[in-house]
């Protein structure tokens, strides 16, 4: 299984993730990207299909905002930190 969650505090809107898959990532009215399936909670699994774009999003984003996990995050980014 795979989670991801968007760190607000440290997004800088680059606007990458949006870009590379915007199935699981938008933007609030500030800009700053948020995971669209839950909420920004992380505690939904995202579909297979997506693992990949999840994972070049995680990879692309300049301020490591974007953090991904086997377990869920439940509303905190920094959980596994
Ligand atoms: Fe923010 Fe990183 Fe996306 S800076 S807009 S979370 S690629």
């Amino acid at each position: 299984s795979l989670f991801t969650i968007v760190d607000k505090e440290t997004c800088i809107a680059c606007g990458v993730c949006g870009v590379t898959c915007p199935q699981i990532f938008d933007y609030d009215i500030n800009g700053l990207s948020e995971v669209i399936i839950d909420d920004n909670h992380g505690s939904k699994q995202i579909p297979e299909l997506f693992y990949e774009d999840v994972i070049d999003a995680y990879e692309s984003c300049p301020s490591e905002s974007i953090k991904i996990s086997e377990k869920p995050f439940h509303g905190n980014p920094k959980k596994y930190e």
